[in-house]
């Protein structure tokens, strides 16, 4: 994601110190939460899908060519937003059969032709059973199901870390051993005091839930994270309010976020954006000089075609963001 927007008035803060995980969902998807503001994401920041011209009909044909290699003609977008990538979906080709979930009640600008589904938020998912096959795609979603962040203390354990509702935070108990786990497993201690890491059970647990609920068809998870050989050695908590990266506290002021340690999903195939979108064909070629002549409007279409596959691929940038794809 990226930023921009307007900030709503904060809502009370809780006094008390709480694991992040149960702090963090509390703030983005309590009766208050965050999610729930009728600004919705855009108003804080931009993704692929809405905010940066040219780029959202990208990654609406990305999502489309997917379903049609796949031989599906319905689209699912779990933490859909405003509906911003149904409504492009739906322009490209108004055949799809179309569903939208996010924590809020339908937005008003989706079309009729688009069902919406109400969701509670963060790791839980509501009843989904997709009878028919369809491609269910969940962009920034699961950076910000909340997650338990960790910290090593002076004798080398993994602790909890709590936060007050001013994002003060202190140590707190061992993590549970399932969580400890995860971490053996796949977030190795780096040995330092201080270093620190979100546990990705939480996420696994919700692609999975997630994946479940299809029947038959392709589940695709997008979004920015590293992989074993690159974890942050701080973790990568952070918010986003009003077009600005910001500190993290949990008072539902700000969006929380932490990228996606990828390859604990459960998965079939992942790959960076920039290599999917070329995959799939998406690029187009530089407009030959004499068009800017002959028709001047197609030639401004076509550069400006050019100009939002280079932001969508660039690295570092959006094309560092993992496509994550699972066959049910
Ligand atoms: C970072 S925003 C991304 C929005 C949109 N997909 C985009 O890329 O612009 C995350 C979205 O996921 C939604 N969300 C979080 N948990 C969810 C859940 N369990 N079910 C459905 N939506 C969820 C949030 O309400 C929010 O709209």
């Amino acid at each position: 994601m990226t930023s921009g927007g307007t900030a709503p008035a904060p809502p009370s803060t809780p006094s008390t110190w709480r694991p992040w995980e149960i702090a963090w969902q509390e703030a983005l998807y309590g009766r208050a939460g965050f999610y729930r503001r009728p600004e919705g994401p855009a108003g804080h920041f931009a993704t692929s899908a809405q905010g940066i011209p040219g780029v959202g009909e990208l990654l609406a044909r990305a999502v489309a060519s997917l379903a049609a290699r796949h031989g599906l003609r319905h689209v699912v977008d779990v933490g859909a937003g405003r509906g911003e990538l149904l409504g492009r979906l739906h322009d490209l080709d108004p055949g799809l059969a179309l569903t939208g979930v996010d924590v809020v009640e339908r937005p008003c600008a989706l079309g009729e032709s688009v069902a919406w589904v109400r969701s509670p938020g963060g790791p839980d998912l509501p009843g989904l059973p997709l009878r028919e096959p369809a491609l269910v795609v969940a962009h920034e979603w699961l950076d910000v199901v909340p997650a338990p962040v960790v910290e090593l203390d002076e004798r080398g354990s993994w602790r909890l870390v709590e936060v007050a509702g001013d994002g003060t935070e202190r140590l707190g108990d061992a993590p549970a051993e399932a969580d400890l786990a995860w971490l053996t497993a796949h977030w190795p201690s780096p040995g330092e005091a201080g270093a620190r890491a979100e546990v990705g059970r939480a996420r696994d647990g919700a692609w999975e839930s997630l994946c479940r609920n299809v029947s038959r068809g392709l589940v695709v998870a997008v979004d920015y994270g590293h992989e074993r050989s690159s974890r942050p050695p701080f973790g990568s908590l952070t918010a986003f309010r009003d077009g600005h990266e910001v500190a993290a506290v949990p008072d539902g002021s700000c969006d929380l976020t932490a990228h996606v340690a990828v390859d604990s999903l459960a998965h079939d195939r992942r790959l960076r954006q920039a290599d999917l979108f070329g995959e799939l064909g998406l690029g187009t070629a530089t407009p030959a000089y004499d068009l800017a002549r002959s028709d001047p409007q197609a030639y401004l279409r076509a550069l400006a075609a050019r100009s939002a596959f280079a932001a969508a691929t660039a690295r570092p940038g959006l094309g560092d963001f993992w496509w994550v794809l699972r066959e049910v």
